[in-house]
């Protein structure tokens, strides 16, 4: 399926199929409202009405802002795909929503067809979106940008939703140098023997008992003259059984989705790069299988951590924030940035707290919260805060070492797993270090706004938009 704006007006477009978006209230003055008042379409966002003899498709939105047109653009490509049309034509409605006309469509058209013996067959080939007279150069750009952002969502949700059998941390290692190859980024990788020098004894705790070795990953793109540089942090659990305190069976299904961290930052990268960022950006990554076994990492071990800091395992299922906690060193230490943001599949608490289609936000900086919000909502991605709170800190304590991984009270497990964190960001950091806890939006299992079943790629988008305003 391919997308493409043209320097037209819709009248000069041959297309089998015309699409126009209409609210409630555009419904009750068209020329059609008789037929479509008797197909009982109504305009309700996300509803769709062929007129096939007359080669016309309507779409409604509650309105025309960016986030209605998005989720409307993603209903009219589904309404396309499961017709036999092969091309289909639009006109841009103005400037700010052509980014979400284009998501919609890309995101919103997203198959995973990787492990179908059969898949479906498609015949839409084209849709054209009509620049009627516009500014087409400035409109260009915003849809060249959309192209590169939606499709590096794509690639996240492709890595994500790749079977654990498949995807383990040292073919995790393998596929992000394939990106860093394509994309002319450095790449350094960290096998087993090399992390136990860089003494990650927290990261090779949780990954002991995997058949496959744990791996650090970094990946930078280095520009001429960048403007600022930023450091992302990905959790990246090929799959998180918990360990030795074991996910109930019900639980475990999904878990392949724990390295959706990685994922994102992969995204990121990827986006920044062919966007041509002013920014220079690290990517860091800790590749790793919680699994159960002989050797397997237990609930009362001490671990010593790169930063010196050691940590009573409570619990092995809290093992994100182990490997977060020496990755997070590592960067720290191997870059100067002016940023660091990490991206996790933190905890269940998250979803409970804000539900599951909000990333949760914890971060010490008021600014930093400011322009990441904006961005978030200038990208149609949710986000919530999380807020720090010195009451939940304490729950933390560990009576034998520096801290427990675990809170010893059940509420607030978002933050307190944020708090945890926050132990292993050095003073001079804590301004520039926000986490990202992605449980819930970072994959799904029934279609809302513009995902479908699988990973979403949360965070590649109000990361690109936030990179992109440095
Ligand atoms: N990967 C999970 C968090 C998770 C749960 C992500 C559901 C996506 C969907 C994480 O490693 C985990 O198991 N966290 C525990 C923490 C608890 C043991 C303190 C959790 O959330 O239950
Ligand atoms: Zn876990
Ligand atoms: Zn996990």
């Amino acid at each position: 399926m391919n997308i493409q704006l043209l320097n037209k007006n819709i009248s000069d477009i041959k297309a089998e199929i015309l699409v126009e978006f209409l609210t409630p209230d555009s419904l009750k003055e068209h020329s059609e409202v008789g037929i479509l008042n008797q197909a009982g379409f109504k305009a309700e966002q996300d509803s769709t009405c062929f007129l096939h003899e007359k080669g016309l498709l309507f779409c409604g939105t509650d309105s025309k802002k960016s986030d209605d047109i998005r989720s409307a653009a993603s209903s009219m490509v589904k309404a396309l795909k499961s017709s036999n049309y092969e091309n289909v034509a639009f006109s841009v409605i103005k400037n700010s929503s052509l980014s979400a006309m284009v998501e919609g469509v890309i995101l919103g058209g997203y198959e995973f067809n990787d492990y179908k013996s059969k898949p479906k067959e498609i015949t839409l080939k084209e849709i054209s979106i009509a620049s009627n007279e516009l500014d087409y150069e400035e409109l260009k750009k915003t849809f060249d940008e959309a192209v590169i952002i939606s499709n590096a969502t794509c690639y996240t949700r492709d890595i994500v939703n790749k079977a654990p059998q498949e995807l383990n941390p040292e073919t995790f290692a393998i596929l992000a140098k394939k990106l860093a190859d394509t994309n002319s980024l450095e790449c350094n990788i960290l096998a087993e023997d090399d992390l136990k020098k860089e003494n990650m004894g927290a990261m090779l705790a949780v990954g002991r008992a995997s058949i496959h070795e744990s791996q650090l990953i970094h990946l930078a793109y280095k520009p001429a003259n960048p403007k600022k540089v930023i450091s992302l942090v990905g959790k990246g659990l090929t799959y998180d059984s918990g360990g030795l305190s074991l996910k109930p069976a019900a639980s475990m299904v999904t878990m392949k989705m724990d390295k959706a961290g990685a994922c994102a930052v992969l995204g990121m990268i990827k986006s920044a790069s062919e966007l041509k960022l002013d920014v220079e950006i690290h990517v860091f990554i800790g590749a790793v299988e919680n699994m159960v076994g002989g050797n397997a990492y237990k609930p009362d071990d001490v671990l010593v951590s790169r930063s010196g800091t050691t940590i009573e395992v409570r619990n092995t299922d809290a093992e994100g924030r182990l490997v977060l906690a020496d990755v997070l060193t590592y960067a720290q230490e191997t870059v100067k940035a002016d940023g660091i943001f990490d991206f996790a599949t933190l905890t269940g608490a998250c979803m409970i707290a804000l539900g599951q289609y909000t990333t949760g936000v914890m971060g010490h900086s008021h600014k930093l919260k400011h322009d990441i919000s904006k961005a978030a909502s200038a990208s149609g991605e949710l986000t919530g805060s999380l807020p720090f709170n010195k009451h939940l800190k304490k729950l933390l304590k560990s009576e034998i070492a520096d801290i427990s991984n675990v809170a010893s009270k059940p509420f607030g497990g978002a933050i307190t797993a944020g708090l945890f964190l926050d132990k292993f960001i050095k003073d001079e950091n804590k301004n520039k270090w926000m986490h990202f806890d992605i449980a819930g939006s970072a994959y799904t299992e029934s279609a809302w706004d513009c995902n479908v079943y699988g990973g979403t790629g949360a965070g590649v988008r109000f990361m690109s938009e936030y990179l992109k305003n440095i």
